[in-house]
């Protein structure tokens, strides 16, 4: 596993470090909720990232639990964990990396840390959904022996984290 892969809970000031993350090396659709208008990074898109994660991770009544992650010191994306609703001890957990830092490990650091932090937050077990197009994911899931199932038009998996998820 990458030893410079790190979680970090998110905070007001690695929000602005992950907004530029997200406007440098991610698709909006990759990395937040779909925003009427037109395409890219436009003014009103990144108010709306950063209002969704205010609202989601910062605000008192938060959500869900979301850490930007960083390799080798700089954020490159953000990891979260959102507790599925009637299904006590199960967080679903989404994932996002720049363009630019994919393929090269740090979805696997990533998928290590995050189940840690999972356990430490006293879940259970950890809900993935994909889409069948999603290979990176799909490999992810394969490395940790976790068989994904069609479900409409789209693969889930719930990851036991009674094991160790290496
Ligand atoms: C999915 C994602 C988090 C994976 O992170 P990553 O850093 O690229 O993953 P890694 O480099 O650790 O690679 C993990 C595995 O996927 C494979 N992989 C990575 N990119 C791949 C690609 N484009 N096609 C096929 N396999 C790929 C790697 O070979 C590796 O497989 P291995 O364990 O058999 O060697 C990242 O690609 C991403 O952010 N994608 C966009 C957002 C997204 O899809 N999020 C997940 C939503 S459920």
């Amino acid at each position: 596993m990458r030893s410079d892969v790190t979680l970090r809970p998110l905070d007001r000031t690695l929000l602005t470090d992950l907004l530029l993350a997200a406007v440098e090396d991610a698709d909006p659709l990759e990395v937040m909720p779909p925003v009427e208008g037109p395409g890219g990074w436009t003014p009103e898109r990144r108010s709306a990232f950063v209002r969704f994660h205010e609202s989601r991770s910062l605000a008192a009544d938060r959500m869900e639990t979301t850490f930007a992650i960083a390799a080798s010191g700089r954020v490159v994306g953000a990891a979260r964990l959102c507790p599925v609703e009637k299904q006590a001890g199960t967080a679903e957990a989404g994932v996002w990396i720049g363009r630019s830092h994919r393929g090269v490990g740090v979805g696997g650091a990533v998928l290590e840390l995050l189940a840690d932090r999972a356990r430490a937050e006293g879940f259970t077990s950890v809900y993935v959904s994909t889409t069948p197009h999603n290979l990176a994911v799909q490999a992810l899931m394969a490395r940790i022996g976790v068989h994904l199932v069609l479900d409409g038009d789209v693969l889930t998996a719930r990851v036991n984290l009674g094991g160790d998820v290496r």
